[in-house]
């Protein structure tokens, strides 16, 4: 949530470059931008209202400077506009602050500043933070006053802080994510990698509760000793192409084709280190699945591979909450964390608690070096490659790929959960072809104009229904609602009117029949069946063919359903990579 990019070196067009950086970085927040720059000794500002992709870098000449930072915002405290956006300035323009996440104590340092005589233009909590750096920075160091500055704040951030006559940038982070880019004599600080892999791939990770000193050389320290650390150059292995769009029109059907090879490289891990976390799983007392949104509803599929598969019990709580189970938790509890980004906030809180009452911590995540990475016992890389589109797609999959695996571990039958994975991956590689997206456009076409749809499915398949929904609900706007085929006879038919849409998940094991009534039940009621199933049946209106996946129905199953919301979202002309009012990586709670 919010980008954060910055750069500081020998080349004169920082600001270009960092308007570059956030271009990359959009997805993770899009109502308004700015950035920060030294000119003649004064800290010049350029913001915006809008999306940074809109704005015409190639017609617009920015001031030389060798020092910039940027923001993409994703609004928390303040409205969209133009004094809200960052950066934030001093009232001498001396200083300047990018922020992303929520300063908790913020109300009581404004009163402070105010009764000190400070004036606020702004109605963030960000803008406190600048404030009180020029404050102590009356009897300090720039590096001393920012530390002090920095010391007194509560809550999550990542912060980024210039002064208009030094170059020099100082980054902190505390729950929020930053990584230092390393090049040949400069240097970028972004919220996320591919802003600036197409310039390095050489990193430096800066961990919570740290601040790092740019200029020549970077200088790490402890925010609460402020004690120097020592860090290491960590080379990373993306390719920049890989976090670019290509010849596709968005990141989201570029991700979505990209399933083709994601599951083959999600379960391309060493067999001794799933069959020992296997038996972490089978020794702990008490394994809770934790993951928000899509990652959350990946949990609750996995919970039910769990049960059928290894005969095992999994709790699943999602993120947020969390608190309120969590003195379930022992101390030979495993928390088994599943997210993309491996930043979100609800998620990370899960893994602090886990830790503190000395659970074991398995992070299953898309992003190396993310916070969770960072902090689990164990992690699995899903290995699916930069995610951009703020829809997860094959991330989603992998996920539910390596649980599938491990749940097959669980039972002693690794080696058939793999051969299981690899057969469906090369049945999706079958699928994707251009006729087939060719129909789920077609389809998209008939029901495009619905203000609502709803989506059934029974036991694996439920949660896939509800991660349906979410797909259909965040890009084509339509109110999209996922149940239990047999939940519906208890209250929701009552919403099925003359041809509302309704997609029945149909996979070919014992629940079909069940699911097959019910979605009789719905077509008795005027319903428009749409059929997600390896064969077609009397009750579908339409049908969206899949392969029979078995156990692995659920990765299937949910990739027509990906396709018809991209679909959807394009005939509704919204931009499926940038929906409205969302931003990837959640980092706020
Ligand atoms: C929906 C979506 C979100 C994320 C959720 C968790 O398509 O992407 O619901 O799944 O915000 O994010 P991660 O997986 O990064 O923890």
């Amino acid at each position: 949530m919010c980008g954060i990019f910055a750069y500081s070196g020998q080349k004169k067009s920082a600001g270009d470059l960092v308007i570059r950086g956030l271009k990359k970085l959009e997805y993770r927040g899009y109502d308004s931008w700015g950035i920060a720059y030294s000119e003649n000794q004064k800290i010049g500002l350029l913001r915006k209202v809008g999306k940074i992709g809109e704005f015409d870098l190639e017609n617009t000449a920015l001031p030389q400077s060798t020092l910039a930072i940027g923001h993409s915002r994703w609004a928390t405290h303040g409205g969209v506009t133009e004094e809200n956006a960052h950066p934030h300035v001093d009232a001498q323009k001396m200083f300047a602050i990018v922020h992303n996440g929520i300063i908790e104590n913020y109300k009581e340092l404004r009163d402070e500043l105010q009764r000190k005589g400070y004036t606020f233009k702004s109605e963030t909590d960000t803008e406190t933070i600048v404030h009180l750096i020029a404050d102590y920075a009356k009897e300090n160091t720039f590096v001393t006053a920012t530390k002090m500055a920095i010391k007194r704040l509560k809550g999550r951030f990542a912060i980024l802080a210039i002064k208009a006559d030094e170059q020099k940038i100082i980054a902190a982070r505390r729950g929020s994510p930053l990584i230092l880019g390393v090049g040949e004599n400069e240097f970028f600080i972004a919220s996320d990698i591919p802003a600036f892999i197409n310039h390095t791939k050489k990193v430096m990770y800066i961990d919570d509760d740290e601040m790092v000193v740019v200029n020549e050389k970077p200088h790490f320290y402890n925010i609460h000793s402020g004690e120097e650390i020592e860090k290491r150059v960590v080379e990373i292995n993306w390719e920049p192409q890989s976090a670019e769009k290509g010849a596709f029109e968005h990141f989201m059907i570029k991700e979505i084709m990209e399933q083709k090879d994601t599951i083959y490289r999600a379960i391309n891990q060493k067999d001794s280190e799933i069959l020992h976390l296997a038996d972490e799983i089978k020794k702990a007392y008490g394994t809770f699945l934790i993951g928000c949104g899509t990652a959350g509803k990946v949990c609750h599929a996995a919970s039910y591979l769990f049960s059928k598969v290894a005969k095992r019990h999994v709790n699943v709580i999602v993120g947020s909450e969390f608190p309120s189970q969590q003195d379930f938790l022992k101390e030979k509890s495993l928390v088994i964390a599943v997210s993309q980004s491996g930043e979100t906030a609800d998620t990370l809180e899960a893994i602090e608690v886990a830790k503190t009452k000395g659970s074991k911590v398995l992070s299953i995540i898309n992003v190396e070096g993310s916070s969770m990475d960072r902090m689990s016992d164990y992690a699995i890389h899903i290995k699916a490659g930069p995610e951009k589109a703020v829809a997860s797609t094959k991330a989603t999959t992998s996920q539910l790929a390596i649980l599938t695996m491990l749940a097959y571990a669980c039972d002693n039958r690794l080696t058939e959960g793999k051969r299981l994975l690899i057969d469906t991956a090369g049945e999706i590689n079958d699928m994707l072809n251009p006729r087939y997206e060719k129909h789920i456009r077609a389809l998209a076409e008939k029901i495009k104009d619905f203000e609502s749809m709803y989506v059934i499915g029974k036991a694996v398949n439920y949660p896939i229904a509800l991660e349906a929904a979410i797909k259909l609900q965040e890009v084509s706007y339509i109110h999209a609602e996922g149940f239990a085929g047999g939940e519906l006879k208890h209250g929701p038919i009552a919403l099925i009117s003359d041809g509302t849409p309704c997609i029945a998940i149909v996979a070919n094991d014992e629940t079909r029949t069940d699911i097959l009534n019910n979605a009789m039940e719905v077509k008795s009621r005027g319903g428009f069946i749409i059929g997600v199933s390896p064969q077609n049946e009397d009750v579908f209106d339409q049908w969206i063919k899949v392969p029979d996946a078995g156990n692995a129905s659920p990765i299937v199953n949910i990739i027509p359903i990906q396709l018809l919301a991209y679909h959807l979202a394009v005939l509704r002309q919204n931009n499926p990579d940038m929906p409205r009012n969302l931003a990837k990586s959640v980092t706020v709670k």
